[in-house]
């Protein structure tokens, strides 16, 4: 008799290494000996989501109309909001029925929209460190990444241009992300992505612009969106999510926003897949765009004190930062006398080990973090502190 075996797609075959799966298990078996393990890994949210939110979601689940199938690409009123915070916070305008769509958190919108536009033989251009599914996302569509180190000048985009012109098959699309995670790197002001829709127009080439972190934004930084860009909606789309700003990473409510094109294409995909998200939580989210904006400051200013905190542990234990004004993350470079040649993905597993702290390798998100820490801005300020005082301990005893 033949031996029976099952074996998964080509498609999970091609998925590179999963860099986070040694130093999860650890997590799980240091809690399962009840250690308490002070997490900084993941960027989620640990704080509430604000309580009107949470009172018009038990209220619109009691109504039997928000408890049937949805619209896959969102309810109206939802995507209306949306293109309203756009023209008021960016300037730009947006069709609700053709340019904006929501998701099933922004990063089921951005998988899906790869794969309705990526097929084998296509390649796109992804910065190195990158945000894992901007590699998954493309691998898991059959396409070929080709990476770029991550910049936010003019001459980091001199190499995209290179790329462009160089590379055989031209690259069908770019995967850019500003405020970025992991590193906080963030854009002074639109003219980076001035360049990118004169090179996406050049090279025939679509864009799209994880905003994620499009909101949580101190000491007075406002971060640009691509969309203000004149001539970015012939070229991208742009991703926004309620999971960062609003405490609501578990709710699964992001939108994708920009090309005609590209909404249409996802919302096919969609339409074939998925059902929308639940109704009430849709209703839920309007309320969050409409009347909690000084909710979201408030976290703001919650993560800008927690940051604080974060830079003046890292000086202690002497790893080097640049104080991010964006995102909810601390990028930071551990000395090589502290790495004594581990890479960061063992020196982490250390730390989990010997000081109960969990911290996201820079290695797990490309070659170019090797040597670099990236700290979530996930717990208060006592647990922060707590966490740098256990990693000095550590490190000192050598
Ligand atoms: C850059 C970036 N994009 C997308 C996401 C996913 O967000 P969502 O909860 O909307 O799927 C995250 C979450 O960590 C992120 O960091």
């Amino acid at each position: 008799m033949t031996e029976f075996k099952i074996e998964p797609s080509e498609r999970i075959k091609r998925l590179p290494p999963y860099l986070f799966g040694r130093l999860n298990a650890l997590k799980l078996e240091k809690r399962q000996q009840q250690i308490d393990i002070i997490d900084l890994g993941m960027g989620n949210p640990s704080d509430p989501t604000p309580q009107v939110i949470v009172d018009k979601l038990c209220e619109a689940a009691r109504d039997p109309r928000n408890q049937r199938y949805s619209a896959s690409r969102g309810i109206f009123n939802l995507r209306k909001e949306v293109a309203i915070k756009y023209a008021k916070k960016y300037n730009v305008e947006l069709d609700p029925n053709s340019e904006v769509l929501a998701c099933i958190g922004s990063k089921e919108g951005f998988s899906h929209l790869c794969l309705a536009m990526l097929g084998p033989g296509d390649t796109v251009i992804v910065a190195d460190p990158a945000f894992p599914i901007h590699i998954y996302a493309v691998a898991l569509a059959g396409a070929n990444v080709v990476t770029v180190p991550l910049g936010n000048t003019q001459e980091s985009l001199n190499i995209i241009k290179e790329v462009c012109e160089k590379h055989f098959p031209r690259p069908k699309m770019m995967i850019l992300n500003f405020p970025h995670n992991p590193t906080a790197m963030t854009l002074d002001d639109i003219s980076y992505f001035e360049t990118v829709v004169d090179i996406a127009r050049k090279f025939n080439i679509a864009v799209i612009h994880d905003f994620a972190y499009g909101d949580t934004c101190f000491d007075g930084y406002k971060a640009p969106s691509f969309l203000s860009v004149k001539g970015a909606k012939d070229v991208g789309v742009e991703f926004s999510t309620l999971s960062k700003a609003y405490n609501m990473a578990g709710w699964r409510i992001g939108f994708a926003a920009g090309n005609k094109q590209m909404i249409e294409a996802l919302a096919t995909i969609k339409g074939y897949y998925d059902y929308g998200i639940f109704q009430a939580a849709q209703i839920a989210a309007i309320i969050a765009m409409r009347h909690c904006e000084n909710d979201m400051l408030e976290q703001n200013k919650k993560y800008a004190m927690r940051r604080d905190v974060v830079c003046e542990c890292l000086s202690r234990v002497g790893w080097q930062v640049e104080k991010p004004r964006a995102s909810m993350f601390v990028w930071a470079r551990v000395p090589d006398e502290q790495l004594k040649g581990k890479g960061t993905i063992d020196f982490a597993m250390d730390l989990v080990e010997n000081a109960n702290v969990v911290v996201s390798p820079g290695r797990a998100f490309g070659e170019n973090g090797e040597g670099f820490m990236r700290i979530a801005l996930v717990e208060n300020e006592n647990r922060l502190r707590q966490a740098f005082r256990n990693i000095k301990k550590y490190i000192q005893k050598g």
